[in-house]
């Protein structure tokens, strides 16, 4: 898979994609990702990418030109399976949203900054994306969530190929509890049907907390 993105503050992007399940899925081939720099493809002597706001009103707005040149110069190279636009008023995200995407070959993700994008530039895009309902000074986050969310989803990416699938929100279900040694800690101890080697009732008991779980945090996912 291949992912670009378009930023106006590229150096934002830069750690979270080069660290941990990332950065090894990377260097493993899995993913390919390519930031580029909006402003390179600036106006003139300033390289300006946004201007005001035709009729008036507070804030920038990002000019088509610079877009319309990257995403073209992108298009001659590849076709793109999805071209994606974080901004606030998009589909909202979810589980179900990061299964699709990570079957794709090919995603083109624009970050928004300033009071939004010029209306013109919706055209080239397939896709608007929200993270939630609040909004944040740009879609470099939304899309480094989104990325995040669709990397971990890669063959091969988390080394225990089965714990992808039985995430909170693939089985529909939030997780159960989870413990580790020691097994007693302050008092705390470890419920004894996990020790016991019952592979059985120890399934069973996971899914009955996963249950009891949902039902208390988040009733709406079981209706
Ligand atoms: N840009 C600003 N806020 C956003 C949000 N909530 N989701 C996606 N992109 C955004």
């Amino acid at each position: 898979m291949r992912i670009d993105i378009i930023s106006a503050v590229a150096p934002l992007l830069e750690s979270p994609l080069n660290e941990s399940i990332i950065k090894r899925a990377k260097e493993n081939n899995l993913v390919e990702i390519i930031v580029h720099n909006l402003r390179d493809y600036g106006l003139g002597k300033y390289k300006q990418i946004d201007d005001d706001p035709f009729g008036g009103g507070a804030g920038m707005v990002i000019r088509p030109e610079p877009v319309f040149t990257l995403i073209r110069e992108l298009q001659a190279q590849r076709t793109y399976d999805e071209i994606i636009f974080m901004t606030p008023d998009g589909e909202q995200f979810k589980q179900d949203m990061a299964n699709e995407l990570s079957l794709k070959n090919n995603i083109l993700i624009l970050c928004g900054r300033y009071k939004g994008i010029d209306e013109r530039i919706r055209t080239l895009i397939t896709k608007e994306i929200s993270i939630g309902d609040y909004v944040l000074t740009g879609g470099e986050l939304p899309a480094l969530v989104v990325i995040d969310c669709i990397v971990r989803l890669l063959p091969g990416a988390i080394h225990d190929s089965e714990s992808a699938m039985l995430d909170s929100f693939q089985t529909g279900l939030l997780d159960a509890p989870l413990y580790t040694r020691p097994a007693e800690f302050e008092g705390m101890k470890v419920p004894d049907i996990l020790q016991s080697g019952d592979h059985e009732k120890i399934r069973k008991w996971r899914n009955d907390e996963a249950t009891k779980r949902t039902q208390e945090r988040r009733p709406d996912m079981l209706m």
